[in-house]
């Protein structure tokens, strides 16, 4: 990676995933609650969470951009991650190379506004730094917090597909329509 990760908003500091963030990396995708939409396959090994962060640094390099750890200010505490990722090795809605932004908290964390403050940052970021035209959001459609998430940002419903059986709904922010949101 060229530049480690730093950004401040008012509760978070949302900072490249290192591989010291392991043991809480598994804190958090070792939770079923956690991946309950994710396709319930909690982790199990402490080497599938260095596998995880591996995979995230690569995308750094690679990319340029990955999800980021997200620590909590007032207690200094990793409470998982958010961000974009650029997904050029997965297809969802017949679309590969795609942006998504995406985020993912261990519980004692949710409900206290932190995936609405992170994502209105990494869209900041995509659309102002990355000058991206384009970025997608991904929830199942049970997954009720995911989908207000995406809507409170701005992200606008497109379609609604399958992830293997399960229905998920497709959402995209153009830059002029975020652009108009922020004038
Ligand atoms: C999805 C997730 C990141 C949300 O994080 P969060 O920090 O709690 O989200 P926020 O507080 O910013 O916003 C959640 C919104 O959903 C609402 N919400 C949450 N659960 C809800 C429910 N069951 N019914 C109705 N609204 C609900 C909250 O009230 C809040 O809306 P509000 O601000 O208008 O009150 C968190 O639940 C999580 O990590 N889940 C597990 C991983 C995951 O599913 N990731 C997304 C994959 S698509």
């Amino acid at each position: 990676m060229i530049k480690p990760f730093h950004i401040e908003t008012k509760n978070l500091i949302l900072r490249d995933v290192r591989p010291s963030d392991v043991y809480d990396m598994f804190r958090l995708d070792s939770d079923p609650i956690v991946h309950k939409y994710l396709g319930n396959k909690p982790r199990t090994t402490i080497e599938e969470s260095e596998k995880d962060i591996n995979y995230i640094i690569k995308q750094y390099n690679t990319n340029g951009i990955g999800r980021w750890a997200a620590i909590e200010k007032s207690s200094g505490d990793f409470i998982g991650w958010s961000g974009l990722k650029y997904n050029n090795d997965v297809t969802y809605n017949n679309t590969t190379n795609f942006y998504d932004v995406g985020y993912r908290f261990i519980p004692k964390y949710w409900g206290k506004g932190y995936a609405t403050e992170s994502s209105i940052a990494a869209l900041d970021y995509g659309f102002k730094i990355l000058n991206l035209n384009l970025i997608n959001g991904i929830a199942e459609i049970e997954n009720i917090a995911s989908n207000k998430v995406l809507q409170k940002i701005g992200l606008q419903f497109v379609n609604t597909f399958k992830i293997k059986d399960v229905d998920a709904h497709w959402y995209e922010l153009k830059k002029e329509d975020y652009e108009q949101r922020m004038s």
